[in-house]
């Protein structure tokens, strides 16, 4: 056991030591990719950590005028960067050309007196600019331009599809508009960097990175915020060698990597909630397999997730970017999926037996690793293409894959969108769950290791089951959809777009008829048995009137999602 733990520890020092040269060659690489027109995953996660740290969140009056706000804010230092949106109330995003102009506005602030309560003295970067009653107060605010944060309803969005030409680009189009913009990306950058100045009271050397799909490229506007504390960096010192001695610091002891995760998260924790100005609703959820906080932030509007020592999410967040990056139509069709899952209830934001979006995300990459002609290769062909700077094993785990991604030569595949969505739900419509195990190192099928409805196996810890949550009904239902959804595919009235309507009522057509109402789903609710009597010839008659009955207001009835 001994040996083991000294093992993991080596480990673990290997994948540091990885990571203190990346930092290191961070500004390098930034220099080298900027020039090529390519930047690899960390140094880009790097720069916008960079940029968060010269920043600071401002909540505004109603009637701010953006001259005289930037006149104001840029008496401290140059601006490189700002935008404004709206939470509750008017928020300014302001990067500084440097941090000390950060240091310059702190000077200039004061902590708030407050009447009948008393506040917590801690200096964030999340400030308040008031008006003081001196000079003019103007009513400009309808000359912000403010950013969006939150994704249009669908009925808006099966309009817009509707007015599209092809289904190819109705797949790009609703990647423009749901993907997460440069400013979101600014402020969900910006939200680690504010809670890691509350963690850095206790561990100045920390950094709270995102994750997830804040980072892989398949973010949707309105996603959660997945972080983790990284602590890293704080135990990568060497010693001076040579004279004889050597100083340590004392520490406390914990029973196991888990508990001292736990401790950690729970004193960080309550912190976010006892001092972290804007979070509310924190939830200490300790004893998950993956130990995380909970809460709100509410002047970004974020749903936070923080979690600790969770760099294996990170690697399959760089991943997905990856695949991601390899070629354009990888993103259109994992929006799309992702977009018809969440519409028809196969992924839900509440935690449950649903499908998630890493799963489904998962689904998509290896259908097109099993294309005739792969679009997309194996992620044991990514590890062979590495350079040895990219060697990477975290927890035992061989996380290896290439980063410079001009090695990558891919496959002549020139299938069309239309297609490639066709063909998806045509593949998992009858797809072998029962007996087969989804694997994206091998980009094969493989044996089922053990009994669980849907099996897709992690793409690093390769002995887990990142679906493992899935029942049979859910599954069912999602293969029941996808047959639908395939069959929809097939119909003249759904491919192509009615010739002869105004521009403004065109009846749902391509991927916006994919976003109705299913027949197979409310059949199923009202119970299987009755479905199993529903003719195929009536349910595909009551499929087209469905279609032919909704005009470009379409899924008015469906809900935001
Ligand atoms: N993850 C994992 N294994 C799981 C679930 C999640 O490794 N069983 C990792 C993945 O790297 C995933 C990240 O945790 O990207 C965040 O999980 P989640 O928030 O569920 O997925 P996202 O990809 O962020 O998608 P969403 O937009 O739904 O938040
Ligand atoms: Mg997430």
């Amino acid at each position: 056991q001994l040996s083991q733990k000294s093992d993991l520890r080596a480990r673990r020092i290997l994948t540091r030591s990885t990571f203190a040269t990346k930092a290191q060659t961070v500004k390098k690489t930034l220099q080298a990719g900027a020039a090529a027109g390519k930047e690899s995953f960390s140094a880009l996660q790097e720069e916008r950590r960079e940029q968060a740290e010269r920043s600071v969140l401002i909540s505004c009056p109603p009637n701010i005028n953006q001259k005289k706000f930037l006149d104001y804010i840029s008496k401290h230092g140059h601006i490189q960067n700002h935008f404004f949106y709206q939470s509750y109330g008017i928020y300014a995003v302001v990067e500084y050309a440097t941090k000390d102009s950060i240091t310059a506005l702190k000077a200039n602030c004061s902590i708030p007196s407050v009447q009948h309560e008393a506040a917590v003295p801690f200096k964030s970067r999340l400030l308040s600019l008031k008006w003081t009653g001196q000079g003019s107060q103007s009513n400009a605010s309808n000359t912000l331009k403010l950013q969006k944060h939150l994704p249009i309803p669908v009925n808006e969005l099966t309009q817009h599809l509707c007015k599209q030409e092809s289904i190819d680009q109705q797949l790009q189009c609703l990647t423009d508009l749901y993907q997460l913009t440069e400013e979101n990306i600014s402020l969900r950058f910006l939200v680690c960097s504010l809670l890691r100045d509350i963690a850095a009271a206790y561990f100045p050397e920390c950094i709270i990175r995102p994750f997830g799909s804040t980072v892989n490229s398949f973010g949707k506007l309105g996603c959660d915020l997945d972080m983790f504390l990284d602590l890293d960096g704080i135990s990568g010192q060497n010693q001076r060698k040579g004279s004889g001695l050597s100083l340590e610091y004392q520490v406390k002891q914990g029973t196991s990597e888990r508990t001292v995760t736990q401790s950690v998260l729970s004193v960080i924790g309550e912190c976010v909630d006892q001092f972290g100005p804007g979070c509310v609703g924190v939830q200490k959820i300790l004893n998950a397999r993956c130990p995380l906080v909970r809460f709100a932030h509410q002047p970004s509007g974020f749903q936070c997730d923080l979690t600790a020592n969770n760099r294996v999410a990170m690697k399959s967040s760089e991943l997905l970017f990856v695949y991601g990056k390899l070629d354009a139509r990888v993103r259109h069709l994992v929006f799309a999926v992702r977009c018809w899952a969440r519409v028809h209830g196969i992924t839900s934001s509440i935690p449950g037996a649903w499908i998630t979006n890493f799963s489904l995300t998962v689904l998509v990459l290896f259908f097109l690793q099993r294309r005739t002609q792969p679009l997309l290769p194996t992620l044991d062909q990514l590890r062979d293409l590495a350079d040895p700077s990219d060697q990477c094993v975290i927890e035992g785990n061989e996380c290896t894959i290439v980063s410079d991604l001009s090695k990558i030569k891919l496959q002549k595949n020139t299938d069309t969108l239309e297609k490639l969505l066709q063909e998806f739900f045509e593949f998992y419509g009858n797809f072998a769950f029962s007996s087969t195990s989804i694997n994206i190192r091998k980009g094969k099928e493989q044996n089922k290791p053990e009994s669980t409805p849907l099996h897709i196996q992690n793409p690093f810890e390769t002995g887990l089951n990142i679906s493992k949550n899935v029942n049979t009904t859910q599954l069912e239902r999602f293969v029941a959809l996808c047959r639908e959804s395939a069959w929809l595919l097939e119909q003249k009235e759904v491919l192509k777009r009615s010739a002869g309507q105004s521009a403004d009522v065109i009846p749902p057509w391509g991927l916006a008829a994919l976003l109705l109402p299913s027949v197979a789903q409310s059949a199923g609710v009202k119970g299987r048995r009755k479905k199993k009597h529903h003719p195929a010839s009536e349910r595909i008659k009551s499929l087209l009137e469905s279609l032919k009955s909704s005009s470009g207001g379409a899924g008015a009835k469906q809900s935001a999602v």
